[in-house]
């Protein structure tokens, strides 16, 4: 079997492939210049094992009929279409579970980063606007007791509020498609309508699957009903909120800030005016990039695509 990984994965994953003797094509030029490019290495493999956001949709399975399975390295499966998937049978895996803690510590430091302005005040070092002690400058909010709403309470989003719970003791909300008795039970969460969590969160953090049906969910609208002082916490996918309305919201104070690790579209272009907001911290996709949690997901992405070569049901499939 062959399998076509479109960039490099870490080591770990590499040699469990290799000890198979499943042969592999790593991407030479780790960006695969066009889609043509793309679909051409797919076709002559049986199959991907997919880093980034190609976009796997019905044109994809259509030009690559031989292919036998995918295996994603991401815990989202928005990029392929499922269906597509489904009616040719062909196998998705994930890598679930393994990238919580990195992915929710992640949220935690942007929440922070937000709340104490910590971003923008280093930038401030750097271009020399650093004058002096200030007592009425730079001035933040604490966390203590205040209200985290979580959307999509999933394996993610309960790390998040484990974590804000024993480090600021926040109360726990969350808008979920059904309730999430772990949570209920342990953190004490408590499940609210959508309109609640936009009304009662200090912070608001998503953590959910990314589907058509949640497109720009957070626009003006959203926004115009949270609170003034409300964090907008964004780990999941930048096709969640509209960035000019978050700009808006940013601006014209109707929210406190935004911690972003996710754009609309990825890369982000450099003159993309929230970068220039001190209330709006953004990072590049980079939730699970810890050397632990990135090793976990090349071994969980390497064995789906063992499973496939044995013809056994991958460990982490999304659509079986
Ligand atoms: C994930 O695992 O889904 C991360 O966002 C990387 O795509």
């Amino acid at each position: 079997m062959k399998v076509f990984i479109t960039k490099n994965i870490p080591e770990a994953g590499i040699l469990l492939l290799q000890e198979k003797g499943i042969k592999l094509t790593i991407n030479p030029t780790e960006n695969v210049s066009s889609r043509n490019e793309f679909i051409n290495f797919c076709k002559q493999n049986d199959a991907l094992l997919n880093v980034g956001t190609n976009n796997l949709d019905e044109d994809f399975f259509q030009q690559c009929p031989n292919l036998k399975g995918i295996a994603l390295f991401s815990v989202g499966f928005d990029s392929v279409n499922i269906p597509s998937a489904n009616s040719r049978k062909i196998p998705v895996g994930n890598t679930p579970d393994v990238l919580n803690r990195a992915t929710s510590d992640l949220a935690f430091l942007l929440m922070q980063s937000v709340a104490r302005k910590s971003f923008f005040n280093h930038k401030k070092i750097i271009s020399g606007e650093w004058n002096s002690f200030n007592a009425l400058e730079n001035l933040g909010q604490e966390l203590y007791g205040k209200t985290l709403g979580i959307f999509g309470l999933g394996r993610i989003g309960f790390e998040m509020a484990k974590k804000c719970k024993a480090a600021f003791g926040m109360n726990i909300i969350y808008h979920n498609r059904s309730h999430n008795n772990n949570a209920e039970k342990e953190l004490d969460a408590q499940y609210v309508d959508f309109e609640s969590l936009l009304k009662q969160s200090d912070v608001l953090s998503i953590h959910a699957n990314y589907s058509k049906e949640s497109n720009e969910l957070f626009n003006k609208d959203a926004f115009a009903k949270m609170k003034r002082n409300a964090i907008f916490i964004n780990t999941a996918r930048g096709k969640f909120h509209n960035e000019d309305d978050l700009f808006y919201a940013l601006t014209n104070d109707v929210i406190w800030g935004a911690g972003l690790d996710v754009t609309n579209p990825e890369p982000m272009k450099q003159n993309n005016p929230l970068l220039s907001l001190p209330n709006c911290c953004i990072l590049p996709h980079i939730g699970s990039a810890t050397y632990e949690a990135r090793n976990a997901m090349a071994i969980c992405a390497a064995q789906n695509i063992i499973a496939l070569f044995e013809h056994k049901k991958m460990p982490f499939c999304v659509n079986e």
